[in-house]
């Protein structure tokens, strides 16, 4: 084994990079028996130096870390502070000056992965970020590497924690958005600004990172189309059980049917509870994967927290690191096949809509001829009536999403429709 010590700059030392440095510590000679050479830790560049960090040597800490990447002998960069700089920029330079990079930077990756990987190509190094979608769960790995020979057709996930907690207390307790959300937060799961889990941005960055990689195709964040989940209630809970279905915040990468094109969405949906994404709860992960010669497969596990998320950096480390004492890199971006990204108006799903009716003679006639004139074929119709007023339930065969827009802005402007209760499409049947 080779006794000079590969050097590791870590930038950023809150929850992750905590984690990473204890378990660098701790496992330090399997760590140096998996890679064929001992790792040190060369340099910490945090935002507050002054912050009491338990096992990190006070003289590795800088608030430099333009100078740590820069300084020429370090071999790889852990990037775990997130946001799009000064991350960008200190990625980049750490190329420049010769270090291979491992990162957990969702927005980043789903925002300039191809600028990224174009930089550690051109200075021959290695970009690895399998901490960046879903946590602990190995991902990026099992997609890049492992199904590299297969054809995977649909990446179907969830894959922020927060909104699962949520949905699943909505689902469990019957309570509203609102105090489901309160509950998060109380628990520590939801931050005291949950917009961006909430909104789904982290889960589409999430989808556009597992989009590319599942279809050898760029897809950048904003390719992706995004729903957030603050507009489920307890109603729509309700509904999805009377169809044998739960509510969850899916996260949908899709190959068309005729393969020439991609899709990558964010919404809520329903999906059947015999689906095995049905039975994820808490703030738990998972990713189901649709493949041509694999089948079905599903991955599951902690998508956020400080060591979680530090086993699946750690794990790339070691990977990075054994790349570089062979003189070899890994597997860079892989966008050869440069399918078309098409809008969320040619995604073909099924629906489930509520309307607010007048209950009177015709009506329903009236509502089913608006979905034929768009094309949308109904599955089934469920109506309650009660003093004139009725709650009218529409569930849809397969239609495109373009058809069953036309359709609602339609049943708008019906003078016999008070209003549209909800909207969900249905997924994973
Ligand atoms: N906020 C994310 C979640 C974790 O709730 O899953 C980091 O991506």
């Amino acid at each position: 084994m080779r006794t000079r010590p590969l050097k590791v700059a870590l930038l950023g030392c809150g929850v992750v990079g905590s984690e990473v440095a204890r378990i660098m510590t701790t496992h330090a000679a399997d760590l140096a028996a998996r890679i064929g050479a001992p790792i040190e830790l060369a340099g910490v560049a945090v935002r507050r130096p002054s912050k009491v960090r338990e096992g990190i040597p006070a003289e590795l800490v800088t608030t430099d870390a333009t100078a740590l990447v820069k300084r020429g002998d370090i071999d790889v960069v852990v990037e775990v502070i997130g946001g799009i700089e000064p991350a960008r920029s200190l990625i980049t330079t750490a190329f420049e000056h010769g270090a291979s990079v491992v990162s957990a930077n969702k927005a980043l990756l789903a925002q300039d992965g191809a600028a990224l990987h174009a930089a550690a190509g051109e200075h021959g190094r290695d970009l690895y970020y399998e901490a960046a979608v879903a946590g602990a769960i190995p991902l990026i790995r099992p997609l890049r590497e492992s199904l590299a020979g297969d054809k995977v057709n649909r990446v179907l996930g969830i894959v922020n924690g927060t909104t699962n907690f949520i949905l699943d207390k909505m689902d469990t307790t019957g309570a509203g958005y609102q105090e489901a959300l309160d509950e998060a937060t109380a628990l520590g799961y939801a931050e005291a600004d949950p917009t961006a889990d909430v909104e789904g941005f982290d889960a589409a960055a999430k989808a556009a990172i597992l989009a590319g990689i599942a279809f050898h195709t760029r897809v950048r964040l904003d390719d992706v189309y995004r729903e957030g989940m603050t507009e489920v209630t307890a109603a729509d809970f309700a509904s999805a059980k009377n169809m044998g279905c739960t509510i969850k915040l899916l996260a949908i990468c899709e190959r068309a049917a005729d393969g020439a094109s991609v899709t990558a969405r964010v919404h809520p949906a329903m999906i059947p509870l015999t689906h095995p994404l049905a039975s994820v709860r808490g703030a738990y992960n998972a990713v189901f994967v649709e493949s041509d010669a694999a089948g079905q497969l599903m991955f599951y596990g902690p998508g956020a927290g400080g060591a979680p998320t530090a086993s699946a950096v750690l794990g790339d480390l070691v990977a990075v690191c054994r790349n570089r004492l062979n003189g070899a890199t890994g597997p860079g971006e892989s966008a050869y096949a440069a399918l078309t990204v098409s809008p969320m108006g040619d995604v073909v799903t099924r629906y489930h809509i509520s309307l607010d009716v007048a209950d009177k003679p015709g009506v329903l006639a009236q509502v089913a001829t608006v979905f034929a004139e768009h094309g949308v074929s109904i599955d089934t119709v469920r109506q309650k009536g009660k003093d004139g007023e009725a709650s009218l339930v529409v569930v849809t065969h397969r239609a495109s999403d373009a058809s069953l827009s036309g359709t609602v802005e339609a049943l708008r402007k019906l003078d016999t429709v008070r209003g549209v209760a909800s909207i969900m499409r249905v997924e994973g049947e």
